[in-house]
């Protein structure tokens, strides 16, 4: 199990246990936090969009096509900018922060 830390829209605070390999969007996707994931992961529709907080897009990595892509169409885009469904959890990323856009 992986923590992460998660602002939803109106700026509460969750800390969520996740599976490992997982993605982020389905680890969020039920709690009802913003996170819609609506093309459940095909990079279609940015309903997953987070902003990955502190020094943690390091280890996430930066968008690749065709998340960048995707990212183009967003609302509230920043150089933090992730597709949480792109994110895949892992134990390295114990303590990841994201925010989920308003
Ligand atoms: S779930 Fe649609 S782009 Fe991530």
């Amino acid at each position: 199990m992986t923590t992460i830390t998660v602002c939803d829209a109106s700026g509460a605070t969750h800390v969520v246990e996740c599976d490992d390999g997982v993605t982020v969007m389905e680890a969020l996707r039920p709690l009802d936090l913003g996170v819609a994931g609506d093309c459940e992961g095909s990079v279609a529709c940015a309903t997953c969009h987070v902003w990955v907080e502190g020094d943690w897009l390091a280890r996430t990595g930066e968008p690749a096509d065709p998340e960048a892509d995707m990212l183009d169409c967003a609302f509230h885009v920043r150089p933090n900018s992730r597709l949480s469904c792109r994110i895949v959890v892992t134990p390295e990323l114990d303590g990841l922060q994201v925010t989920v856009p308003a």
